[in-house]
């Protein structure tokens, strides 16, 4: 099968700084993949250097199996949802015209998240945290995407929303779609993935499949929070 995304040996960074390196990752239909990893990783800097927006130092990306440059926009428009750390939603507008000005399908979108609703036309800033992730997540898969990354839909939210934010990400990728999904809940996102890699320090440490990384668990979080090399703590 053709990876819907494909970074092979990529470099990514700021200026000519690359703070990742050496990075290989597919993500194929129908899969939730996971990026895992401490603050600093590289996790975001991989996610938007994989949708376009920033650019690639090193290596190269392929969509479809086509090496791209494209910028986001393009990739968008190509069947590409991104939800980034910043909540992707507009605050002073309501549900309905956050929904609309995505390009949302509002049908789909309230279809997924029926709990937003009721708030159809409220403002977005008077929201809960969890209600305008929903929102984010239903204005990225209302445009049926091929392709989803989310970084860190769980920041800050009570464990119930998150919950239920990757229950939605696992029914979209059984409907096809592929997700790659950064994430800091790590026991968490290995319950709702089916491959995972592990990032420390720019590079690729670890990966697998959720339920080897599940039977891992302690050691990879001891080996994040001690801060010591994963050689060493024996992962
Ligand atoms: N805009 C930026 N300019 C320069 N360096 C940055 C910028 N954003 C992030 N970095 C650096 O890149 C590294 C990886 O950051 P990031 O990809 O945000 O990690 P993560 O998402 O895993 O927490 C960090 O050392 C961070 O300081
Ligand atoms: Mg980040």
């Amino acid at each position: 099968m053709t990876a819907l995304i494909e970074a092979i040996g990529l470099a990514a960074g700021y200026g000519s700084l690359a703070v990742v390196r050496d990075l290989d990752l597919h993500v194929e239909p129908g899969e939730v993949v996971a990026l895992l990893g401490p603050n600093g990783a590289g996790k975001t800097t991989t996610l938007l250097t994989l949708c376009g927006e920033l650019p690639i130092l090193g290596g190269e990306v392929r969509v479809g199996g086509q090496v791209t440059k494209a910028p986001l926009h393009r990739r968008a428009r190509a069947g590409l949802g991104l939800v980034t750390e910043e909540r992707s939603v507009f605050m002073s507008l309501n549900v309905d015209e956050n929904l609309r000005v995505s390009g949302s399908d509002p049908a789909l979108a309230l279809e997924l998240f029926p709990e937003l609703e009721t708030f159809r036309k409220t403002r977005v800033g008077l929201l809960s945290g969890g209600q305008q992730q929903m929102l984010a997540l239903a204005r990225a898969l209302g445009r049926r995407p091929s392709l989803l990354l989310a970084d860190e839909l769980s920041l800050g939210l009570a464990p119930l929303v998150v919950t239920r934010l990757l229950r939605a990400v696992r029914d979209a990728a059984d409907g096809g779609v592929g997700v790659l999904l950064v994430e800091q809940h790590i026991a968490k996102a290995l319950e709702f993935a089916d491959r995972a890699y592990v990032m420390s320090r720019g590079r690729i440490a670890l990966s697998g499949t959720a339920q080897d990384l599940r039977g891992r668990l302690d050691d990879i979080t001891q080996s994040y929070l001690s801060g010591a090399p994963l050689a060493q703590a024996g992962v």
